[in-house]
């Protein structure tokens, strides 16, 4: 047993470290439980969802700002306002990362925030100090700031322009992202360029969604993707060309990957079409060593856009610039894993969704979830661990050898829950997972847990936590309380080992 007693840098968190360090359930504490010195440990938060201030200073609307005022029905009354007021407590913020012992943190900069008008012309000299202090903050505790410079939040201004489907917004992103080069990249090591493109312009795409122009058949998110893809590759040419030769870090951008297995073995064929439309699309024409779209998709949208009376495809097809323009772009593979579905063909009679958001319209496919699979508050994302190791080995196998980064991974649940040993066996089951991959030769360099705190979950408002720490939404002073999966994943860190269970964990402690 190790007990150690801390006091927190604001001197208002006392903090009791209690842990019991016992054998592991259901787990033989061989070697290979053990992580290699070169892995990281860290967790995720993204600005929209946890810094609040949503008008302080010059910062600019957001569509989230726009949409949560507009329509609060869709959230749940929820807004971003004052979320976890990190723009505020973002002091603490960084104790909590120092208190679990993470090696990195990732977090994401407010587009809206640091340049108001959308443009360079205005450089905000508050975001720029929030930023600034947030990422030197972080290093004088040694603890690495990974970036993602755009976490779905565009600017309203932008957004009334159409978004991600208007080809004007690749240059105005690229001209965003040189902006964050130029001021954070002389000690920011590791960027993610874009966030989940693959919700941005598929599930945000969808019916549920208030931006759903363009919906049917895949238009709008077909677009999108076009457009997001050229985006991240000047990003990422830009820092190869101006900053790399300075700054020697490394950008790539983060995939949300939907692991299919086929629901019966005769659909192994649609299931691996299915692959490419849902993974593909976002990774041919980046990883592969021809670039533009999967053959297979490109066949398929057309094949069915004629049938259903179409004279063009919807698919915006790459010219041979933007090939080479995006082909290559990438510096490791960025993966956020949450969950699996089974693919089958519609019944007759059966209406596919229209968009292409969790079924493939161009070529039948359905998806399904497997009772049998455990869930967490978000019926979407069933539990599924040994997922994040074939998807990682689908593709590898697609596009070659490179490093892996696990930028999210989180399990959800509701209300007030410092007890969350369910989210303790989704991490451990996890790593698991992680673990064999690196065993199989699969070069994973970090996994990054989905997220820090409680935070505005999009449609879920606060309803849906994901949190190694509860926030007090109530509280004026956003208070945050470890759970006790924070100080399981605190033990693995400081252990680099999952072969760490503790048996009991005092609700306020953490093991420093
Ligand atoms: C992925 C997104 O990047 C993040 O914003 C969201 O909160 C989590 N998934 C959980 O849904």
């Amino acid at each position: 047993m190790l007990i150690f007693v801390t006091e927190s840098v604001s001197k208002m968190w006392p903090v009791v470290i209690l842990v019991w360090l016992s054998a592991p359930f259901g787990l033989s504490c061989t070697p290979d439980l053990q992580f290699p010195s070169w892995f990281k440990f860290g967790a995720s938060t993204s600005s929209y969802q946890i810094e609040g201030a949503w008008n302080v200073s010059d910062k600019a609307e957001s569509k989230w700002d726009r949409l949560t005022h507009t329509i609060p029905e869709t959230f749940k009354q929820a807004t971003g306002d004052v979320a976890c007021d990190s723009y505020r407590l973002w002091r603490r913020d960084i104790e909590m990362i120092e208190e679990l012992g993470l090696q990195f943190y990732r977090f994401s900069i407010s587009w809206p925030r640091l340049l108001p008008s959308g443009f360079p012309n205005i450089i905000s000299e508050d975001g720029k100090r929030y930023y600034n202090n947030l990422i030197d903050g972080l290093l004088e505790k040694g603890i690495e700031p990974v970036v993602t410079i755009y976490h779905f939040e565009m600017p309203e201004i932008f957004q009334e322009l159409g978004g991600w489907t208007n080809p004007l917004i690749s240059d105005w992103y690229a001209d965003y992202a040189r902006v964050v080069f130029s001021l954070f990249g002389d000690r920011v090591k590791t960027w993610i360029t874009i966030n989940e493109p693959s919700i941005e312009c598929d599930y945000f795409h969808t019916s549920e969604m208030p931006y759903n122009a363009g919906l049917e058949h895949g238009v709008a998110s077909y677009m999108c993707n076009k457009y997001v893809l050229i985006a991240h590759a000047k990003a990422w040419r830009i820092y190869d060309t101006e900053f790399r030769h300075k700054y020697n870090g490394k950008v790539s951008f983060s995939n949300h990957l939907l692991w299919l297995y086929p629901s019966s073995p005769e659909y192994e064929e649609l299931t691996e079409i299915s692959r490419e439309f849902i993974s593909g699309r976002y990774c041919h024409a980046v990883y592969s060593k021809e670039g533009g779209w999967p053959p297979v998709v490109e066949e398929n949208v057309a094949k069915f856009g004629r049938k259903i009376g179409y004279t063009r495809t919807r698919l915006p097809p790459f010219t041979k610039e933007e090939i080479e323009l995006v082909r290559g772009t990438y510096d490791y593979f960025g993966l956020n894993y949450y969950t699996t579905r089974l693919v089958r063909p519609s019944y007759p009679g059966e209406s596919v969704n229209p968009s292409v958001f969790f079924s493939v319209i161009d070529v039948d496919a359905v998806f399904d979830i497997d009772p049998d699979w455990r869930n967490g508050l978000n019926k979407l994302l069933p539990i599924h661990p040994i997922g994040l190791r074939q998807q990682m080995e689908w593709v590898q196998k697609h596009y070659g050898e490179m490093e892996f980064i696990i930028s999210e991974n989180g399990y959800s649940s509701t209300g007030s829950n410092l007890n969350d040993y369910e989210r303790i066996s989704f991490i451990k089951d996890h790593l698991e997972q992680v673990l064999m991959s690196i065993n199989e030769g699969i070069n994973v360099t970090k996994y990054s847990y989905w997220g820090l705190m409680d935070d505005f979950e999009w449609l879920d408002g606060y309803r849906s936590n994901f949190g190694l720490y509860e926030v007090d939404f109530s509280d004026v002073n956003r208070t945050r309380t470890p759970r006790k999966s924070a100080a399981y994943y605190s033990g693995v860190i400081r252990n680099r080992s999952l072969c760490y269970e503790p048996t009991h964990i005092d609700i306020n402690t953490i093991e420093i």
